[in-house]
């Protein structure tokens, strides 16, 4: 059964797109969209853009943020971006453990925790990623997987940590390749993240909202969405186009 005060959510993570003029638009359209409390929109972009975010997404209910934060707090770390520099823009949000970082930056499930860790520190709700790659899911190790995953961070920020977060299971498989988990998959590998959660703390996991993302378009996000432990989604390409994001978040 759903519980009606987990809060709901549809965030973007724009990876390595954007620029200032497609922005501009994107950004317009989805501070028009009424956003009500009860379904949150985020927007995640590049560090380059944050203060246009800001500028255009300060004063209305569209939360936003980072794709990422650095483990350090600050110090000699060439090209690297804190939590804290995050946070002064305004910000709500930082994804944190995205596959793709997980996979072609070395983040390590420890880095990941550490990186949670100084996201919260500032204030800033991580929005952790969790998932299978196709292998994994072959194996039958997804359970374990997403498990460990979560249990690092646990490990590291403590239980307590995961009541102002967001977690996002993005089977690994699905992201970019138009492969959608099927609503049912989907929803197993989330009572499953509830339950793992659960275990730790009862009231953290009835109230964590847990994103599906992979995939994810106007046209099937009703059915995920209507999941009993699918709160919401993380939106890759399909949040670069105002018309498919507005309306994944409207099927919310
Ligand atoms: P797509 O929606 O492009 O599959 O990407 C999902 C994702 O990785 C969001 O973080």
């Amino acid at each position: 059964m759903r519980i009606e005060n987990r809060q709901r959510l549809v965030v973007g993570n724009w990876k390595l797109n954007g620029n200032l003029a497609e922005n501009a638009a994107l950004l317009g359209a989805c501070a028009n969209a009424e956003v009500r409390v009860a379904r949150t929109l985020g927007v995640c972009s590049p560090y380059p853009y944050l203060s246009q975010l800001q500028s255009v997404l300060a004063n209305t209910p569209v939360q936003y943020g980072s794709q990422d934060v650095s483990r350090f707090p600050k110090g000699a770390y060439t090209g690297e971006v804190s939590a804290g520099m995050v946070a002064e823009f305004g910000c709500q949000l930082a994804i944190v453990g995205h596959s793709e970082r997980r996979a072609l930056f070395g983040d390590s499930d420890e880095v990941v925790g550490e990186k949670f860790l100084r996201a919260q520190q500032v204030g800033l709700t991580p929005v952790l990623c969790v998932g299978e790659t196709l292998s994994e899911r072959e194996a039958g190790m997804t359970e374990v997987v997403v498990a460990r995953q979560v249990g690092a961070v646990i490990k590291i920020a403590g239980v307590a940590a995961l009541a102002g977060a967001v977690v996002a299971y993005e089977p690994v498989w699905a992201i970019g390749t138009g492969k959608t988990a099927s609503p049912v998959q989907a929803q197993e590998v989330h009572a499953f993240l509830r339950t793992y959660v659960a275990k730790h703390a009862v009231e953290i996991s009835s109230k964590l909202p847990i994103l599906y993302g992979g995939s994810v378009k106007k046209a099937n996000a009703a059915e995920l969405f209507g999941q009993p432990d699918i709160d919401g989604g993380l939106i890759g390409g399909a949040s670069l186009v105002a018309d498919e994001f507005l309306g994944i978040w409207q099927a919310l």
